[in-house]
């Protein structure tokens, strides 16, 4: 990975060199920095406007960034553009394929080979292939060698035969695996955060120790908490964490995986899920980006579609299916996309909002950072007070920014030299916080469309209600 620091000083002396801004863009890419990758993109188009490179890996932030129609919007007009650039068409191939259009995608990805066959990426075939993609004799020969001969000889045979023989039987192995026995954090390794700790507890461990006590107040272990807030704040982490505390099993589930990996057989997916995790109790079931769900009705293009939604509900209802023990965790960035169905009582009942660290927390997740590191002179108080809205997230990349530091010194030098807070105060001051654009949009959210109060803890964090 090119190293951001130096890409940066670079530019302070050509600000207008188009590759460096490029390479500026994939590095932040590379760590998920999505905001300054685009920042970049933009000033490189600045100079550039037509740089198709800038303009692909744009549309692919959008798409990240949950703006799927505007993406594909951009991305069909730079093919339109620029024909004969391959990076485009192979995007183009996996949006198509995240909507469900598995042909098209090969279209696509075959397009993009064909113009530059560097491209490649047998992932992206793979899934394509799964989703019932494959179009020739041929393909079907070299996609499923596994698959019964005469299979293959029909393929082979009649140039008709296709998709929907080919994607019924792929074993879901893939579901198993995702159980971590027991996740090796606990709420220990989380700082801050009591809050939400303590409604966790409320939810499935108090109940769970107590369980005559509950019943008798007619209440069960299970049921769902929706998380949400800005992006690196713990969200999973505390999922996890909670499967951790209360030594269940921990089943996570990317809803954009049921989605690409069961085209078609989506609902029936969820369904075995929800079994798996039912038949596993106590188990927490964690559906991390759950607004992918309902990826707004409005934008048609990338919504999940009302039959999974209501067998998502449907899993939900506590009553119908027996989800004792069975704590269903959802995160989301966006709460404001979901359907407010979601938020009725025995579904996600508790929708709980987790804020960027404070001061305490901040000092406490510094010090459970510094756990094990060869960090010395730290006075995570102190440290603590010059990051104020970093999130979680953000203190990780001071700590790793401060580490890579030490390490290309020891390197240089030879010797091993501790982290310092003054390294970790130099890292501070290079990472900009990313919890505070959240609040931009949240703020608009929280102030006009905040039914029910569902929103008040966001105005609370605000001060702007009490
Ligand atoms: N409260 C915390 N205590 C300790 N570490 C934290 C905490 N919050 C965040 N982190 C660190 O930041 C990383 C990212 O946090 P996490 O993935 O849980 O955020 P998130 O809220 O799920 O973000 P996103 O909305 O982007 O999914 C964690 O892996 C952990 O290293
Ligand atoms: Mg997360």
């Amino acid at each position: 990975m090119a190293d951001i620091q130096s890409l940066k000083q670079a530019l302070a002396f050509s600000p207008e060199n188009v590759p460096l801004l490029l390479m500026l863009g994939e590095a932040y890419l590379d760590q998920f920095s999505f905001e300054e990758a685009r920042a970049a993109y933009d000033s490189a188009l600045k100079v550039d406007p037509a740089n198709a490179q800038a303009r692909v890996q744009i549309a692919r932030l959008l798409d990240l960034d949950g703006r799927g129609s505007e993406a594909i919007l951009r991305l069909e007009q730079l093919c339109d553009e620029s024909p004969n650039f391959a990076p485009a068409w192979m995007l183009r191939a996996s949006f198509s394929l995240n909507e469900g259009r598995a042909r098209e995608a090969r279209e696509f990805y075959e397009r993009g080979v064909a113009l530059d066959p560097s491209v490649k990426n047998e992932d992206l075939l793979k899934r394509i292939r799964q989703a019932g993609g494959v179009r020739s004799a041929e393909d079907a020969r070299d996609a499923v060698p596994q698959r019964g001969g005469d299979r293959q000889a029909a393929a082979y045979f009649d140039p008709e035969f296709e998709e929907d023989d080919f994607d019924d039987d792929f074993d879901d192995h893939e579901l198993e695996i995702e159980f971590e026995q027991r996740p090796d954090v606990d709420f220990a390794r989380v700082g801050g955060m009591e809050p939400v700790k303590e409604d966790i507890r409320m939810k499935i461990l108090y109940p769970l120790e107590n369980r005559e006590l509950f019943e008798a107040y007619g209440k069960k272990a299970g049921g769902g908490v929706l998380l949400y807030g800005p992006p690196g704040c713990g969200k999973t982490l505390i999922s996890r964490a909670t499967a951790g505390e209360i030594r269940a099993k921990f089943l996570s589930v990317g809803l954009h995986q049921i989605l690409d990996m069961w085209i078609g057989k989506s609902e029936e997916k969820l369904h075995e899920i929800f079994e798996l995790a039912r038949r596993q109790a106590p188990a927490v079931l964690f559906f991390d980006e759950v607004d992918a769900l309902a990826a707004d009705r409005k934008d048609m293009r990338t919504s999940a579609g009302r039959t999974l939604i209501n067998q998502f509900l449907a899993e939900l209802d506590g009553e119908a299916s027996r989800n004792e023990g069975v704590l269903v965790l959802g995160a989301t960035n966006a709460p404001w996309h979901l359907d407010s169905a979601f938020l009725r009582p025995g579904r996600f009942d508790r929708l709980v909002f987790v804020p960027p660290p404070d001061e305490p927390a901040r000092e406490e997740i510094i010090r459970i950072m510094a756990k094990g590191k060869p960090v010395a002179g730290l006075d995570p108080a102190a440290l603590a007070k010059k990051v104020k809205d970093f999130s979680g997230a953000d203190l990780k990349a001071v700590f790793d920014l401060a580490i890579e530091g030490a390490l290309s010194e020891a390197m240089r030098t030879g010797k091993i030299v501790p982290v310092t807070q003054k390294d970790l105060l130099r890292a501070a001051k290079t990472v900009k916080p990313s919890t505070l654009k959240w609040f931009e949009s949240a703020r608009n959210y929280a102030l006009y469309a905040n039914q029910s109060g569902f929103y008040d803890d966001i105005l609370h964090y605000l001060g702007i209600q009490k």
